[in-house]
């Protein structure tokens, strides 16, 4: 007799065949058995549909990427376009197209101080490993091969792949996967909420997080420290947003040691932040800066690493000396993405997506502070822009987090999904708001009404359980 069919061929549910099969990103790999998946199947604007037709508003554009909402249907004819013209071609060895020209004349034209030239990557996680060997490939030719350190901060998120992840300062990427590799340090987190002394101002904050770079540098050696790298606002590690004057100090000291700065602007560019890049709104002059996500409003992969004259110059030396500059991806420029891409930043022009952001986002930070800063709950309510978040404490009077075995975070986002609001827990029981960059205001008002009522639930549940210090 044939022996029976696997169980993912006779599960008969989306669900089911989801458990049976995919192994995903960000997930309790044994939970995920018995919680299952929630499969989206459709979206609209700032919503999605689940496969049951339940509707929610994506409170996180996704992973703070869909900037232009869930349906678009210009990028679909962009996209469908350039298949039918030249579905592929690539960079390598002098070849070109198009689109990845007309895509790196428009970053360059809007990028946030001078820069030389664009090199395409397909995701924030490679973009950030290219411009790490960059670094490493030009101090080489400037001929200081000990200058190869590369400075994260902690709570700093710049991905996942082997370098990217080092940089990363989040423990949850770095436990059991044996990172940081050797070469990466992390100063301190610009957040001000938790970081501060009493009584510290932020300005005397921002002088104490500029001293701790120093302290590290030096405590490196600094010929051997080539780089830092830094989110304008940190996302992942919890929407922290610098504390006035942070960037200022911290390139001050940067400068002083010859140590370059890239400004990871993966989630803040492209208006999130008010301005077309973080780096406006902060005040960061980089030499490098990396950017994905709302680069192609995410309806194909796509990243691009931006470096100055001077970073572009010793490369280019090197690539000639050695020759070649023995770095590509196979869909680097790849001209769908590119031809998205193209088109995006062509919608934002149009739509002009600073000004909207400026608005709606002026919006979302008030009535987010009008309606839960006072809340029992909610620690602290911070943003800027169109990307925010409230972080839920265990005691607001001593600004403790709750223990993060009691996971209420998670447990938020679900009572969240149950109120039609697909929200996302970070370290320190923070929710993310980074909603797609077209919502409106009465869409706002309405995600925040969900939130509300998922947060009132909350605290009800944990008044029952004597878990905060809730009234
Ligand atoms: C600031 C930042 N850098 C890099 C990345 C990594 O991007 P990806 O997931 O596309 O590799 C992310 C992803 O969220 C990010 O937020």
């Amino acid at each position: 007799m044939a022996p029976p069919p696997p169980a993912s061929a006779r599960a008969n549910s989306t669900a089911a065949r989801d458990i049976a099969s995919v192994l995903h990103p960000y997930t309790d790999q044994i939970a995920h058995k018995e919680i299952g998946p929630v499969v989206i199947s459709r979206g609209k604007g700032v919503r999605v549909w689940d496969d049951s037709g339940k509707e929610y508003i994506e409170s996180v554009a996704g992973l703070w990427c869909a900037s232009l909402g869930f349906d678009n249907e210009r990028l679909a004819k962009a996209a469908y376009d350039q298949l039918r013209t030249l579905p592929f071609y690539h960079g390598f060895t002098a070849k070109s197209h198009e689109p990845m020209i007309e895509l790196a004349e428009m970053l360059l034209a809007r990028a946030p101080v001078p820069m030389s030239k664009a090199f395409f990557a397909n995701s924030g996680s490679e973009a950030n490993d290219t411009a790490i060997k960059m670094i490493w490939y030009v101090n080489n030719s400037l001929g200081r091969p000990r200058k190869k350190k590369l400075i994260g901060r902690i709570r700093g998120y710049h991905g996942i792949t082997l370098a990217s992840s080092s940089l990363t300062g989040l423990p949850a990427n770095h436990r059991s996967f044996d990172v940081p590799l050797p070469g990466f340090v992390h100063t301190i987190a610009p957040h001000h909420y938790h970081g501060a002394e009493a009584g510290e101002s932020e300005e005397d904050f921002a002088t104490r997080c500029a001293d701790e770079l120093e302290k590290l540098i030096l405590a490196e050696d600094p010929d051997t420290v080539a780089a830092m790298f830094a989110e304008p606002v940190m996302g992942a590690g919890g929407v922290i947003v610098p504390p006035r004057t942070y960037f200022e100090k911290i390139q001050k000291v940067l400068r002083k040691y010859d140590v370059l700065l890239v400004a990871d602007e993966v989630i803040c560019g492209f208006g999130r932040t008010g301005n077309y890049w973080g780096s406006q709104t902060f005040g960061v002059e980089p030499d490098i800066l990396t950017c994905a996500k709302a680069l192609s409003a995410s309806f194909v992969p796509i990243s691009a690493v931006m470096v100055n004259q001077r970073v572009f110059d010793a490369l280019a030396e090197e690539s000639h000396r050695i020759g070649t500059f023995g770095h590509g991806y196979t869909y680097s420029g790849h001209p769908v993405s590119a031809a998205v891409a193209v088109e995006t930043m062509k919608i934002y022009d149009e739509i002009n997506i600073v000004e909207h952001v400026r608005g709606v986002g002026a919006h979302l930070q008030a009535e987010l502070r009008r309606r839960f800063a006072d809340h029992p709950l909610v620690g602290e309510v911070r943003g800027v822009g169109l990307i925010a978040a409230v972080e839920l404490v265990a005691d607001k009077a001593t600004r403790a987090n709750f223990d993060p075995a009691q996971k209420i975070g998670p447990r938020f986002t679900r009572l969240g999904e149950q109120h039609g609001v697909i929200g996302r827990a970070m370290t320190g029981d923070t929710l993310a708001f980074s909603p797609p960059l077209i919502i409106t205001e009465a869409e706002v008002d309405e995600m925040l009404d969900r939130f509300g009522r998922a947060l009132e639930e909350l605290t009800g549940q944990l008044r029952r359980e004597k878990l905060a210090v809730v009234g």
